[in-house]
């Protein structure tokens, strides 16, 4: 249910490009004030972080390890994007009991709608030299999204915040900076690609879900790469190749801490450091880049 004459068209919206297939100025107006529930369980994070892999694992964990709703119903139905237009009318028949909402919004856009509410959000982040070459290799198999060109063109694109979504520094100083004000874990796809178990136990305590050690198991086995790779309700092989062109790559493409050095040469290396540094000042988040 995509409208395909929209397919190639950027919305901008509060000075941020946003696909514009999918995202509207009224579905993005919407999500702005979206009246949030205490029980909504909210999953934020920058394009290419792992976001899709959060989706499985906190249907999972809300299953208790039961993969019926994770391979009967895809993920943008169990988790809808809240800035994507078909949101609300997904919502208003939720198969999840709390509602599970992703979003790829900045805080500054979803702050005042999130303000004094106790819904429980997880932040995604992961290593932003993964997170471009991640995005690159998307924006190749994406038609919806503008052309990728060459990767040192592309990083800088990433680093001046001009890709869809906008500036990554600001998504994570922005949300990590609510870290007190709102319920809030911030969970990174390092940690979940070194400890899956551990991780998802983390969710499933922040979820008060108490997960049995079998329950906990089967989440481990139903949200590894090579069960998500096989599921066609996660893996987005039931887009349509005009939107996602399947025999460029697949959604699940490697999975990999420290992919970033397929495609940075030293020189990149040096360019983003210095940009990184100047921008991530004062800052005391850590990041892994290799594993
Ligand atoms: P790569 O392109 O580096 O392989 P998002 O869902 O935020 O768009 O993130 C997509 C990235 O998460 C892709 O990274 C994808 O392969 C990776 N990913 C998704 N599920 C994963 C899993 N179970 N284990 C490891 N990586 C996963």
């Amino acid at each position: 249910d995509v409208d395909m004459a929209r397919l190639d068209v950027t919305e901008t919206f509060h000075g941020i490009s946003f696909p514009g297939h999918l995202h509207t100025q009224e579905s993005l107006q919407h999500a702005m004030k979206f009246q949030f529930q205490d029980t909504d369980i909210l999953i934020v994070s920058y394009p290419k972080s792992g976001t899709t892999w959060m989706q499985e694992i906190v249907t999972l964990t809300l299953s208790r390890g039961d993969p019926h709703l994770s391979r009967t119903v895809p993920n943008w139905t169990r988790a809808p994007w809240l800035e994507q237009y078909y949101c609300a009318a997904t919502l208003k028949a939720s198969p999840t009991t709390p509602r599970v909402i992703t979003t790829h919004l900045p805080h500054h856009l979803l702050g005042p709608a999130l303000q004094g509410s106790k819904a429980r959000v997880i932040y995604v982040s992961r290593n932003p030299k993964d997170v471009v070459v991640s995005f690159y290799h998307f924006h190749k198999v994406a038609n919806f999204l503008p052309e990728a060109g060459s990767f040192p063109e592309f990083l800088t694109r990433f680093l001046e915040g001009k890709l869809d979504f906008g500036s990554w520094f600001e998504h994570i100083k922005g949300w990590t900076a609510q870290e007190g004000a709102l319920n809030l874990l911030h969970i990174t796809f390092e940690q979940m690609s070194m400890d899956l178990r551990g991780s998802i136990e983390k969710v499933g305590v922040f979820l008060q879900c108490g997960l049995q050690e079998e329950e906990l198991s089967s989440c481990v086995e139903h949200s590894r790469f090579s069960s998500m790779k096989d599921n066609k309700m996660i893996n987005y092989s039931l887009v349509p190749e005009e939107i996602i062109d399947h025999k460029k790559g697949s959604f699940m493409r490697k999975g990999q801490i420290g992919d970033w050095r397929s495609l940075f040469t030293e020189e990149l290396d040096q360019y983003f450091e210095r940009i990184f540094t100047s921008k991530m000042l004062g800052c005391n988040l850590e990041f892994v880049w290799e594993n």
